[in-house]
């Protein structure tokens, strides 16, 4: 398994080499408090699609703390693509991984070949139970959060899942992730997206609900949604396969 080295830090990927090598390579980016292996079953199932998946700084195997900020996560990311020498990619963001992907299509147009966005939203409030308690009562909020984020039709075991790997980063860096989407609002620059885009969101999604993907897809030219049935907030790990498909199907018409 793969590291690199962005700025002083070491930073852990996984890559999947797809069977299509002209297919364009996607940087797949986790949520809050996340790490890559909430994208394992997905990319498991993106056959010829290329795929990298990061733990950004602070989580998973990856070393540093986390950014407070998604333009800091964003300047990460592009330290990212130059430590292993991609010029373009497509950027795939899940939940704050999506504030990234839309931060990096505003800022770095030419280095964005098209834009995943799961679970996400072009403004992303935080509930102040789990901004504030993430620091005042970590191991509580956490239970929190994955009780809003997956859909009741969810087994209990990969609801327990999620909320065991969560607790694995520190209440800092959960804050420091929460503090980030709370203050993240492109809600007014989406027009100014000019790359090929596809959004996919859970019908059950309570934190970034359908409504904030309609709205991606609405505002970003020739935008494709996806919304996938019986699946919340965690949606391509509730339904790998129905996220996989959607993606593979998506990038299938984009060029590297
Ligand atoms: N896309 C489209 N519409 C959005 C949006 C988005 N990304 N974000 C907010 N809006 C809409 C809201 O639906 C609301 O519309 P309404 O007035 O018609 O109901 C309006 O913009 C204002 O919403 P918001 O900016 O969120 O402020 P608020 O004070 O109304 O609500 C919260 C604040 C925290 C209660 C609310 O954002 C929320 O429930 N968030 C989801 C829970 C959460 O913590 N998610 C974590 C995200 S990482």
């Amino acid at each position: 398994m793969p590291y690199t080295t962005v700025g002083e830090e070491r930073v852990f990927y996984t890559y999947h080499r797809g069977s299509t090598p002209q297919a364009p390579q996607v940087i797949l980016v986790h949520g809050s408090g996340g790490s890559h292996r909430l994208w394992g079953s997905t990319v498991r199932r993106l056959g010829p699609v290329a795929a990298y998946a990061i733990d950004l700084p602070g989580h998973g195997r990856s070393g540093g703390t986390g950014c407070r900020t998604v333009p800091d996560y964003a300047a990460f990311l592009l330290g990212f693509m130059e430590a292993i020498g991609l010029p373009r990619a497509v950027i795939g963001g899940h939940s704050l991984g999506g504030a990234i992907a839309l931060e990096m299509a505003l800022r770095h147009p030419q280095r964005v070949s098209g834009l995943v966005l799961v679970g996400t939203g072009a403004r992303l409030r935080v509930l102040p139970a789990i901004l504030e308690g993430t620091l005042s009562s970590f191991e509580q909020t956490v239970e929190l959060i994955c009780g809003y984020a997956y859909s009741p039709h969810t087994s209990r075991e990969l609801v327990h899942q999620g909320q065991q790997q969560m607790l694995h980063v520190t209440p800092q860096t959960l804050h420091g992730d929460f503090a980030a989407c709370n203050a993240f609002d492109v809600m007014d620059r989406l027009e100014e997206i000019r790359c090929p885009t596809l959004v996919v969101c859970g019908t059950d999604d309570v934190l970034t609900p359908p409504k904030y993907s309609s709205f991606l897809a609405e505002r970003i030219e020739g935008a494709r949604l996806e919304i996938i049935e019986r699946a919340g907030h965690m949606v391509m790990i509730e339904n790998p396969g129905r996220v996989a498909q959607a993606i593979t199907e998506a990038l299938a018409n984009w060029q590297p």
